[in-house]
């Protein structure tokens, strides 16, 4: 077998074995609660990782990134910017749903710094194996775990920012923020966030022949 494919076999492996180990991480105690851990989506050599905060509730019970609400609006902003989302690796800086319970529904919490830094661990171990040329953050959440420093995202947003990697991160909110806002301002919140987004449009346009650049040491 060819040194290529045999690093993205064991790279493959690797990345599973981890998703099964975040299920039954205890460096926090959010896994005590939440249903399953929702670990990374996407292929193991992805160019572009998406980063988000924490599974909410959809995700946790399918034990699948982005697919509630806030997952139905990013893949709405994929199909308009021409991406595909199976060319993204898509996960999140926690990897358990934080929640409390009004009666019978789970309430999304934010999840703690403590929380965010005991996750950190799994985050840093899915760059290492995918290797992506560049990310994005969505929300401030993520955008802290990735360049591990506090980010003032509405300063920050459609900017690349450099983690201590080298690797390149676009800040931008998370697209609950866009849930939120009244109506009326719904639509040009929309409109900036896609122009934030478009942004990593280059990590696409800029290969050439289907070739990675040549990923960081
Ligand atoms: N919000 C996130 O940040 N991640 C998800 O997977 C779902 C909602």
């Amino acid at each position: 077998m060819p040194a290529h494919s045999h690093r993205l076999k064991s790279a493959t492996v690797a990345l599973r074995a981890m998703g099964e180990a975040t299920n039954t991480c205890r460096a926090c105690p959010l896994g005590e609660r939440a249903t399953q851990s929702v670990f990374g989506e996407g292929p193991v050599r992805a160019h572009l990782m998406v980063v988000g905060e924490q599974p909410g509730d959809r995700e946790d019970l399918q034990g699948r990134p982005f697919v509630g609400p806030a997952g139905r609006l990013f893949d709405r902003a994929v199909a308009e910017l021409g991406w595909a989302r199976e060319k993204l690796y898509v996960t999140n800086a926690v990897k358990h749903f934080k929640y409390e319970l009004r009666g019978k529904r789970r309430i999304h919490k934010t999840p703690a710094q403590r929380e965010a830094d005991a996750c950190l661990q799994w985050l840093d171990g899915e760059i290492d194996l995918v290797r992506p040329d560049a990310l994005i953050a969505l929300g401030a959440v993520a955008a802290r775990s990735l360049l591990g420093r506090p980010v003032a995202v509405r300063g920050a947003r459609g900017q690349w920012l450099e983690r201590a990697d080298g690797r390149r991160v676009l800040v931008t909110l998370h697209p609950s923020a866009l849930l939120r806002g009244a109506r009326a301002q719904r639509e040009a919140a929309w409109t900036a966030w896609l122009e934030d987004l478009a942004v990593a449009s280059e990590v696409f346009a800029t290969r050439t022949h289907g070739k990675r650049a040549a990923a960081p040491a």
